[in-house]
């Protein structure tokens, strides 16, 4: 792989390089017996090889909706989804969904157990010696080489989501889903998780969508930024941030477009306080 995120930021220009996945003019609904709820409307996007690609919009307006249909538990009742130039049906290993909760991992299973599990289950893996080689590359990349025979209980939120990051790459799917993984976690934890799974990023490049309502997460993981906007979900904007991460928090640039972000989430907003504003005038 050349470069690292200069490669990605330029996968535009790369007319050769096809995306992994597209998701073109998507609309998602639920039916309910009383309701049909419009969760996104005609939402665009491509995520390429490598991409580290982030979904962001205000609490509602479909994200977890739209990991669901890429994952295959959802049909569009318009557009199309495509993983390697084929419509999504179903679910399938080659996309991995990491979940908010803590506990998506099996209680009574380890740490290496959990993951050899799934590669055998999931038909990774016909051998247990290769599960149990692959688990434990990925448990030391994720630096519980100690705790792989604990079990879930007795680690904290953050060792848990550092099991269910591993059992997601171990499974080497095309996409990783990541649906709010740092979400539950304490501010601290949440930022030194961000870091690895960037540190992980730079070791692998593998490609992932991942969930957030955080602009600051969104800056500092993701390489691009869709924006969307309140329910039901619409595209807003597709933004690069490849050139920030943790080390930027302070710069200019990465204030610069967290403002630009905030005033795109919040315009709506902002226009009825500035309207209620002239009028008590
Ligand atoms: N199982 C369901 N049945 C009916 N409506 C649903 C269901 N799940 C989600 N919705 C609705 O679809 C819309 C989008 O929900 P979704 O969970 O995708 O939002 P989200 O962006 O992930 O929000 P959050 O940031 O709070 O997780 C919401 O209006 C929600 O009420
Ligand atoms: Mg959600």
């Amino acid at each position: 792989m050349n470069g690292g995120s200069s490669a990605v930021a330029d996968n535009t220009a790369a007319a050769a390089v096809e995306p992994i996945l597209d998701v073109d003019g998507v609309t998602l609904q639920y039916k309910t017996k009383e309701h049909l709820i419009t969760a996104t409307y005609r939402v665009d996007f491509k995520v390429y090889p490598a991409d580290r690609f982030v979904l962001l919009g205000p609490s509602g307006c479909g994200k977890s909706t739209l990991l669901k249909g890429v994952a295959g538990y959802m049909t569009p009742v318009e557009g199309a989804m495509t993983l390697k130039g084929k419509v999504i049906k179903e679910p399938g290993p080659d996309r991995v969904m990491v979940f908010q909760e803590f506990d998506q991992l099996l209680p009574w299973k380890t740490v290496k157990q959990n993951i050899t599990f799934a590669l055998t289950n999931g038909g990774k893996c016909a051998k247990q010696s290769e599960a149990e080689d692959i688990a434990m590359h990925y448990i030391n990349k994720v630096k519980l080489d100690r705790f792989e025979d604990t079990y879930p209980h007795m680690l904290s939120g953050g060792m848990k989501q550092r099991v269910a990051i591993a059992r997601g790459m171990a499974m080497e799917p095309d996409v990783l889903l990541m649906d709010e993984p740092f979400a539950a976690l304490d501010a601290l934890t949440r930022l030194q998780m961000q870091e690895e799974l960037l540190q992980l990023w730079e070791d692998t490049h593998f490609t992932v969508l991942f969930v957030t309502h955080s602009i600051e997460e969104a800056l500092i993981v993701g390489s691009r930024i869709l924006v969307l906007s309140p329910h039901p979900g619409q595209v807003k904007a597709e933004l690069n941030a490849h050139q920030l991460s943790h080390e930027s928090v302070g710069d200019p640039a990465f204030g610069e477009l967290k403002a630009k972000i905030h005033n795109m989430l919040f315009a709506d907003r902002i226009l009825e306080d500035d309207l209620e504003g002239k009028g008590q005038q």
